[in-house]
This record gives structure tokens, sequence and C-alpha cells, in this order.
């Protein structure tokens, strides 16, 4: 069994991102500035945002932080949230942006990502960028599933003519995921099952999986029984499950049983250290990608 080590692969690709961004500099062009807009305190978008603008310093990127205040006695106006994106689609000196979801109730998530200019959305949300993707034009492809991809290359997993099986429809994981993994060429040319809530039979489906990825956002949901040996397993949970014997009073678990799912494995992602930084790194990587299509 071998673990993927997301931590590992995460720093050498922003490493090669520091690189380019200081050779960028150096030839007289402009750092990549990436802008990242925070409504309310929800404690993991906060840690997310944190790890973001962490990110962009390693990389050499500028960055910075819009918050909005918005509780349930004083929600925060629509308005003023879609008057902050248009100001920065207007704006040269931003290369990309991204509204960290989810956003409270009242906004209307959707619009909030169609205000967004295709070329400056960095997420890859906007239908145009999703459209773009599922018919194989370039375009930023939303990060999660393409931290998954860049995994399985480093790792030089096959994928050609296997069963991939994702458990998990989501837009931002679970769809784009299919899309990439059944595209012509390397890491793609599999044969994609996407499985979901009312999917009949999930075990054995998830038994037929060479690559098995579980995005449903259910804590240690994957029990062995349901992984074939040698199977790769890409566990994209990140559910907080409180935890006294942590300072933080949490620990985040993922969707696979680890400690029970790791032996069958030829290959597993960890959590935390798996999926998640490489999420952050593609991010990083689309960036990059929108301020040289500024060049
Ligand atoms: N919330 C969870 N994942 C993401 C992400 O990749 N981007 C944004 N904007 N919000 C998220």
């Amino acid at each position: 069994m071998n673990i993927i080590d997301g931590k590992k692969v995460s720093a050498d690709i922003k490493a090669e991102i520091a690189r380019e961004v200081e050779e960028r500099v150096a030839a007289g062009k402009r750092r990549p500035h990436l802008v990242a807009i925070l409504v309310g305190h929800d404690g993991g978008s906060e840690t997310y945002v944190a790890h973001k603008v962490k990110a962009c310093e390693e990389c050499g990127f500028k960055s910075t932080l819009i918050r909005f205040e918005s509780t349930p006695e004083a929600p925060l106006d629509p308005a003023e949230l879609m008057a902050t994106i248009e100001r920065l689609n207007a704006d040269d000196d931003v290369d990309g942006f991204i509204v960290q979801l989810p956003l409270p109730r009242h906004i209307d998530e959707q619009a909030v990502i169609e205000a967004i200019r295709p070329e400056k959305d960095v997420d890859g949300f906007h239908p145009v960028n999703v459209g773009k993707q599922s018919v194989g034009l370039p375009c930023f492809h939303s990060a999660t599933p393409a931290g998954i991809v860049e995994l399985l290359r480093r790792y030089e997993i096959p994928t050609r003519g296997k069963n991939v099986v994702i458990v998990g429809r989501s837009n931002i994981v679970g769809k784009p995921l299919a899309a990439m993994l059944m595209q012509k060429g390397y890491p793609g040319d599999a044969t994609v099952t996407v499985c979901h809530s009312a999917t009949e039979g999930l075990a054995e489906i998830c038994r037929r999986a060479d690559i098995l990825v579980a995005a449903l956002g259910r804590p240690a949901f994957i029990s062995a029984d349901m992984v074939k040996d040698g199977a790769t397993v890409i566990d994209v949970g990140t559910t907080r499950v409180p935890d006294a014997s942590r300072k933080s009073g949490f620990r985040l678990s993922g969707d696979v049983d680890f400690d029970a799912v790791a032996p069958k494995c030829s290959f597993i992602t960890p959590v935390p250290g798996g999926v998640g930084p490489m999420t952050i790194c593609s991010l990083m990587q689309n960036t990059l990608q929108a301020a040289r299509l500024k060049d």
C-alpha cells in the first residue's frame, strides 16, 4: 500500500510556480494577483481562505482578501457583493478572483458564480468554463478535480480502460471529475460511473472500481467491504468531527474508513494531506494561467 502524499506534490508544484513567477518578474511582467472574497465567518471557509492566502505568498503572488460581514440579524445585501464582483471584473490589476462557498442562504450562489467574468473565474465554476471543460477546450478547470487528476498523473496511476467509480455528483467535484477522466488521453480514457444518494447496489458498484473516489461528505462512509483488492482510493471528504483531544475541538474526517481500507489499496490519499493541498495548488496554477493569458 502506498500513501499518495498530496502535501509533498503540492509543495513541489508551488515551488515550480514560484520559479516561473520570479522569471516573469525578472522579465518585467506583473506578479499574478488573486483576490478572495469571504462572506461571514464559516469556520471551514475561514481556514480554506487562510490557506489560499498563504499559498499565494509561497508562490510569489499578490493576494487580496475582501471580507463581508453577514449575520442572520444583519444579512449582507447581495447587491453589495455583486458590485464588488463587477469592480473586480473590470480591474486590470486582478488576474483572477474567487468567492468562497458556501454563501449564506439568502444569497443566490449560482447568480454570484455567473456574475464572475469567465476569464477571471479561477475556480472554474462559471458555466462557460464548465461547458468548455466538458467538450475538452482550454479553460479553467475546477480546482479539486484538477488536483486529483494531477495526483494520478504524478503517481503514474493507469487510467486507460480502468473502472473509475465516483461517489458524489456535486458540481464542483463529482461531475467535473467524471468529465476529466472520460476525456481522451492520459489521465483519462477511463470508464466512469458516478454514484449518488439514489444509487442502488452502491457497495457492489464500488467493488468494481480500479479507482474509487469518495466525494460525498459523509465521514468514514467507504468501508473495507466496498473496496477491491489493489484499488486506488481517493478521499475528497473533509468533514469536521468533534474531537475533545484536539485544541481546536475537532478533527478532519475523510469519507473513507482509512484504517480498514488502506491495507487493501495499492494507493490511497490520507485526510488531511491528500486531496486538500492539491485543491489549493490547482487554484494557484489557474491564477498563474490567468496572468499568462493577459501577457
Ligand atoms: N468551497 C469549497 N471548495 C471550494 C472551492 O474550491 N472554491 C470556492 N470558492 N469555494 C469552495
